[in-house]
């Protein structure tokens, strides 16, 4: 187990009850609020009344910030700077999913310096000295921004995707009502499934692999959520599976999942300008890249593809070779991303095979999980995807 630091601020009230801890929390924060949510679906449900009553029973006063799209844009974080800037907002409040959340992160640290954010942070990855305070009402589960300090943003004009890390944009809380997230359409559930379980794969596909606590905990969670899918694609309001589903997702990214272990993020390097250029949605990009980049990959790495094979799919391995247990676990994957509906293909996101050249000159390599990845790596990985 490699040494590691762990550090993790955010309070979470988890719950069907978990809405009524938001006046409490409110109650600790200053008066003027930024109130950041997405394209629409808080006010069909009945949540932006629920958050908006709360807001003016604690006597605050709201400056609204509507319309964060997914893979939210560099317009939308400049458009709530000024918002912060000229309102002087104490607290932002987002509710949503990840892009609502690392929009109201880039928000947050962008307002409270004279440096332009996406210069400094997103492309310098400088320090940020200062943040406003957030919180975060989840809708969705599958990025964990809920719990992490990771923002991701996308600069639409140079078709970049970057991500920037801060200790200043830990959540002070998360509300985590997995009732929320009866109203998600089958297609976005399913996107955050596969982020959840890609989350995972970043980080219990990389060494070391020795016995430890970390990789049990991983393990443990992707049968959870494979069951839970399942359940939860029969009977979306089944209460069990969608807390199961809801807490994965966090805790997939908590920090806990990386604590020794080196971890990877190759996938994910190689997806983000798939959403950056074409502007796929990240689970259904990832749900096309993950299963081919372990089937590149695992030949690095037979025995850990092949212990995941038996702990998480029931793969027999009597009579097989490593190798042959390996790639059955990765074909399992694969045939449980098909059931559940994910994307297979680049076809099946719109992408045509000439855009490959251009995607892998845009990929981050600053990954490593068996061994250094290649800009012909990612060529033959998004060859694989067509
Ligand atoms: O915009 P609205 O109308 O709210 O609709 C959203 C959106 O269209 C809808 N939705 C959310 N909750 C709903 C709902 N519809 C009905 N009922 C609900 N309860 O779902 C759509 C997708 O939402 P989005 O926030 O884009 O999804 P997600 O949470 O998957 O976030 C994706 C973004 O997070 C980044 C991704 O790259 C992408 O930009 N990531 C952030 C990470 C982080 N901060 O740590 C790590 C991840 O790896 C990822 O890169
Ligand atoms: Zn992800």
């Amino acid at each position: 187990m490699n040494d590691f630091r762990f550090y993790n601020p955010v309070r979470i009230h988890f719950g069907r009850e978990a809405m009524a801890q938001l006046p409490e929390e409110l109650a600790g924060v200053g008066k003027k609020i930024l109130l950041v949510y997405g394209g629409g679906s808080i006010k069909a449900s009945g949540l932006y009344d629920r958050v908006l009553a709360a807001l003016r029973e604690a006597g605050k006063d709201v400056v609204e910030l509507p319309g964060v799209m997914p893979n939210p844009r560099t317009e939308k974080v400049y458009e709530g700077i000024d918002l912060c800037k000229t309102h002087g907002v104490d607290f932002i409040l987002a509710v949503g999913g990840g892009s609502v959340i690392d929009c109201a992160k880039a928000i947050a640290v962008g307002a409270r310096t004279d440096r332009d954010f996406w210069q400094a942070f997103f492309v310098n990855w400088e320090e940020a000295e200062d943040a406003i305070p957030l919180g975060t009402i989840l809708t969705i589960p599958a990025t964990g921004s809920e719990m992490d300090r990771s923002s991701v943003i996308t600069n639409w004009a140079t078709g970049e995707k970057n991500g920037y890390d801060s200790d200043l944009t830990y959540p002070a809380f998360s509300i985590l009502d997995p009732t929320l997230t009866y109203t998600l359409p089958k297609h976005q559930m399913v996107n955050g499934v596969v982020d959840t379980l890609s989350h995972i794969w970043e980080l219990y596909f990389s060494e070391p692999d020795t016995e430890s606590v970390t990789d049990a905990l991983a393990e443990a969670l992707m049968r959870s959520v494979i069951s839970a899918t399942r359940t939860a694609l029969k009977d979306p309001t089944d209460y069990v599976a969608r807390a199961n589903i809801m807490w994965a997702s966090t805790f997939a990214l908590c920090g806990m999942l990386n604590n020794g272990k080196k971890t990877d993020w190759a996938s994910h390097n190689i997806e983000h300008p798939l959403s950056a250029v074409f502007d796929v949605a990240h689970g259904a990009g990832l749900a096309v890249v993950h299963p081919n980049y372990m089937k590149y990959f695992c030949s690095y790495a037979p025995e850990r593809y092949a212990r995941y094979a038996v702990q998480v799919w029931g793969v027999d391995p009597a009579g097989k070779t490593t190798l042959a247990v390996a790639q059955e676990g990765i074909q399992r994957t694969r045939d449980f991303f098909n059931e559940i509906g994910a994307p297979a293909t680049l076809t099946d996101l719109g992408i045509p095979e000439s855009a490959i050249e251009d995607l892998a000159a845009r990929t981050d390599l600053s990954c490593w999980a068996y061994r250094e990845l290649t800009r012909e790596d990612v060529k033959a990985i998004l060859g694989m995807c067509l």
